[in-house]
This record gives C-alpha cells, sequence and structure tokens, in this order.
C-alpha cells in the first residue's frame, strides 16, 4: 500500500532523482547507518542480533558498491533510499528497522557533512603541496630579478623568490579557510533531528556524534535539517583559492609569451597548434585561469537555492549537491595543475634581469634620493616624470639624459642597479628580507593552520 494512486510522471522522476549523483556520497552514508544502527541498539530500540543483522548486511552492501556491483534499481530515488533498500533484499525485513529514529533529511545532512570535511581536509593537503612546490621554486631563484608590475606596467624591481612567495602567502590564507570549513562548518551532527521536529526514541546523540568525529550535537533539530552554511563555506573558500590559481596561470600565460619571455612552461603542460606547426600553447596555465568563475558560479547558484527558503527541509536543497561535487572536483584538479607546472616552468633568468636593469624603473629611488636631501616627495616625483620623459621621447635610457638634477650621486644609483638591495624594510625586496620572508614562509607552512 501507498499513498499514491499513480505512479510518478517520468519527466517528475528525472527531475526528482538524485542518484546519478548523490551516489557518490554511499562511503559517507554507509558510516552515518553503522553509527545509526549501533546507537538504536545501545539505546535499546534494536536487539543487539538486530543491529549485528543490519551490520553484516550493510557490510554486504559496501562490497558491492565498492566492486562496482551494486544493483542500482529504475525505483532508487537517491542513495539513501538505494541502500535501505538492498539492505531489505539482503537481510530480509529487519532492514526495514535501520531508517528508526531517522529520516531522510537529518541523514543527506549528515552525509553532506562528512563529505565536506574530508573534502575541506583534501583541499588542505593539496594547497600544502602547492605552497611547498612554490617555496622550492623561490628558493632556487632568490637571486633573479625581474620587474615587479602595476598596472602590467614596469614598475619596481623584485626577485622572483619574493614575487613567487606572494602566491604561498594566499595559499596560507585559502588553508586557513579550509580549516574553519573542516574544524567548525561541520562540527555539529544533523543526525538525531529527525525529519524537523526529533524522534519518539531516547537515542543517544552524542554516541552518534563520537563515532562520526563531530564535535558536539546540532543543538535544534530545525537548524540542523535546514542549514547548508558548510557547504556555502566550501564553496567560498574554494571559490577563492581558484581565483588566486586564476592569477597564477594568468601571469604563465603571460610569461610564457615570446613578449615577455619569461617562463618556458614544461611540455607535458603545454599543447601545440592544429595548424601552426611552431606553435606552444599554454592551455593548462589558461584554463587555471579560466577556473575560478565556474565555481563562483556554484557558490552563487547554492546562494540562490537556500536565499528566502523557508524553514525546514526543501527539495530545493538537493541542488547543493552537483555544485558541491563539480567544486570539489575542479579545485582539486586545479592545485594538482598548478603544482605540475610550477615545478616544471623553467624561468629565463637573463632575460628577466634585462628587463629588471631597464633603468626607468629606478624613478622612485632617484625621486627618494632627493628627499632624503630635503626636498618635499611630490616636487621630486615632478621632477623624475620630466627626467623619464625626456628619456622615452629621446628613446635612451635615463642614465643618458643631461640635466643638472641628475648629478653623480643620482647617476651612480642609476648605474649601480642597487635599487632592489636599498630596499630593505619587512616584507620588501631586498635579499635579507626575502631570505626571512622564506624561511617565515617554510616555517608557517610546517606548522597546522592556526585556529
Ligand atoms: N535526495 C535528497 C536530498 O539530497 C535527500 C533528502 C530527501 N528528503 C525528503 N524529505 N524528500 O536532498
Amino acid at each position: 500500500m501507498s499513498r499514491f494512486a499513480e505512479p510518478q510522471h517520468p519527466h517528475f522522476r528525472r527531475m526528482n532523482t538524485s542518484l546519478g549523483f548523490d551516489r557518490r556520497l554511499w562511503p559517507q552514508d554507509l558510516a552515518g547507518s553503522r553509527a545509526h544502527a549501533r546507537m538504536l541498539a545501545a539505546a535499546g530500540v534494536l536487539t543487539e542480533a538486530e543491529r549485528d543483522e543490519l551490520l553484516h548486511g550493510l557490510t554486504r552492501v559496501e562490497e558491492e558498491l565498492r566492486d562496482g556491483a551494486f544493483p542500482f534499481a529504475e525505483d532508487d530515488e537517491d542513495i539513501h533510499m538505494a541502500v535501505e533498500r538492498r539492505l531489505t533484499e539482503l537481510v530480509g525485513p529487519v532492514g526495514g528497522k535501520l531508517h528508526t529514529a531517522r529520516s531522510r533529511n537529518d541523514q543527506v545532512a549528515t552525509d553532506v557533512s562528512l563529505f565536506v570535511r574530508e573534502e575541506a581536509a583534501a583541499a588542505i593537503e593539496r594547497i600544502e603541496g602547492l605552497a611547498a612546490a612554490l617555496i622550492a621554486c623561490a628558493e632556487r631563484h632568490l637571486d633573479v630579478p625581474l620587474p615587479g608590475y602595476t598596472h602590467l606596467q614596469r614598475a619596481q624591481p623584485v626577485y622572483l623568490a619574493h614575487h613567487l612567495l606572494a602566491y604561498v602567502w594566499m595559499l596560507l590564507r585559502d588553508r586557513e579557510r579550509f580549516a574553519f570549513v573542516r574544524d567548525r562548518s561541520v562540527a555539529r551532527l544533523p543526525l538525531g533531528a529527525g525529519a524537523l521536529a526529533g524522534v519518539n526514541f531516547a537515542t543517544d546523540r552524542r554516541m552518534v556524534a563520537d563515532e562520526l568525529g563531530f564535535a558536539e550535537v546540532a543543538p535544534n533539530s530545525i537548524d540542523a535539517v535546514s542549514n547548508r552554511d558548510f557547504v556555502l563555506d566550501y564553496l567560498a573558500a574554494a571559490a577563492t583559492c581558484l581565483t588566486h590559481l586564476s592569477r597564477l596561470g594568468s601571469e604563465l600565460v603571460i610569461w610564457s609569451s615570446s613578449e615577455f619571455g619569461f617562463v618556458r612552461m614544461p611540455d607535458a603542460w603545454s599543447s601545440g597548434s592544429s595548424i601552426m606547426p611552431q606553435k606552444k600553447n599554454p592551455d593548462a596555465a589558461e584554463l587555471l585561469r579560466a577556473k575560478a568563475p565556474r565555481v563562483v558560479g556554484h557558490l552563487t547558484a547554492l546562494h540562490g537555492v537556500m536565499h528566502a527558503l523557508p524553514l525546514t527541509y526543501n527539495k530545493d536543497m538537493q541542488e547543493d549537491k552537483e555544485p558541491l561535487f563539480d567544486a570539489v572536483d575542479t579545485l582539486e584538479l586545479a592545485l594538482a595543475a598548478a603544482q605540475g607546472m610550477v615545478e616544471g616552468a623553467v624561468f629565463d633568468r637573463d632575460r628577466m634581469a634585462q628587463a629588471a636593469s631597464d633603468d626607468l624603473i629606478a624613478a622612485t629611488d632617484i625621486a627618494d634620493l632627493y628627499v632624503k636631501r630635503g626636498m618635499p616627495f611630490r616636487e621630486a616625483h615632478g621632477i623624475v616624470g620630466g627626467l623619464v620623459r625626456e628619456a622615452v621621447e629621446r628613446g635612451v635610457p635615463l642614465a643618458d639624459v643631461e640635466s643638472e638634477h641628475l648629478d653623480e650621486e643620482a647617476r651612480s644609483l642609476l648605474s649601480q642597479a642597487s635599487w632592489l638591495e636599498s630596499k630593505d624594510s619587512v616584507g620588501g625586496p631586498a635579499s635579507g628580507r626575502v631570505r626571512e620572508q622564506l624561511a617565515a614562509a617554510r616555517e608557517a607552512l610546517a606548522a597546522p593552520p592556526p585556529p
């Protein structure tokens, strides 16, 4: 018997079923069901024999799922119903007791929490791998100057190590965001909230929380089944991390052009052209550049789903999964690709050094020299701007401009190419500071992310 006299319309069935994507949650679903069965027996709701039959059946279900032998059925709406249906086929009517004191609403929130926790931990590991690769690359390029850019115009020289370390600090912040997701966003167990209003059995939620590794139980059953903040938090952390990677990808694209020639990308991360035999395209770096907006889109989509949604569970919330899964896969691939490219990139020290020896990028240093002699900075800025204009108009280095302002000290400043080492401020470009920063980055990476 059932509530329904008519079968589902095939289009509704297609729209409603989530099995095509949520089967990915089977490991978490089984973990949750095991903990639930053990707790029900401990609470006296199931006998120990019933518990053992359920646990044995769940092990067989797990084997089938792992081996790809699980017989999914036409009628399985989602992974939760598929597991329970198969369990009952395998162990008989006792299988129907597993869903005592539980709803798919607290079940799915628990499964997705477990999934997010594992994936946040995985993201942290991959971020650490990439950060370590960048640190190693920075260490190999401590003494390679290149122009630092603003507006993609040569601005002031820096060492390549300094530039690469900028990405390490971004990644360390990403790691903090994922640590928050792992340790805080999913700290509270939804299971035990029932459909929305708790359950009619004396269950032990603390016991389930301990088995599944939750620090606390969710204190409000209504919030527990309505909450998807943890998915939003994961997506936000992933979107920001991918935005960082997009900037790295972009710089690799620009730097590997013949115009810049700062870097040669490894063949393993490049492709050829179908028509132009000479081409070596930085496709991997371009794709790295392009991945962020898609995950930002997933974040926006889920905000759209959750926005103005009345409490408690609504089927809308099933739309949390595809964005989440795609974000997880995209982030994993992007971090691996970024690491591979950083490890294989070959930087052209001479091209970089040559670009950095353009004496126009010492303009600020000449101005600073006048300031040190007492001239207001604005006035110095104007004078040096005039010298630069003349150099550019005549197409000569700044050092070749005839001017009373370019006295001996100023000229020697231009010829020494010492503009980099003179900036000995904390976090700045001088060698000693970059070495200091390298050590600090190494230390930060070796320590766990701050709580
Ligand atoms: N497949 C559903 C989801 O992912 C599971 C929860 C269904 N609950 C319900 N009351 N229909 O959201």
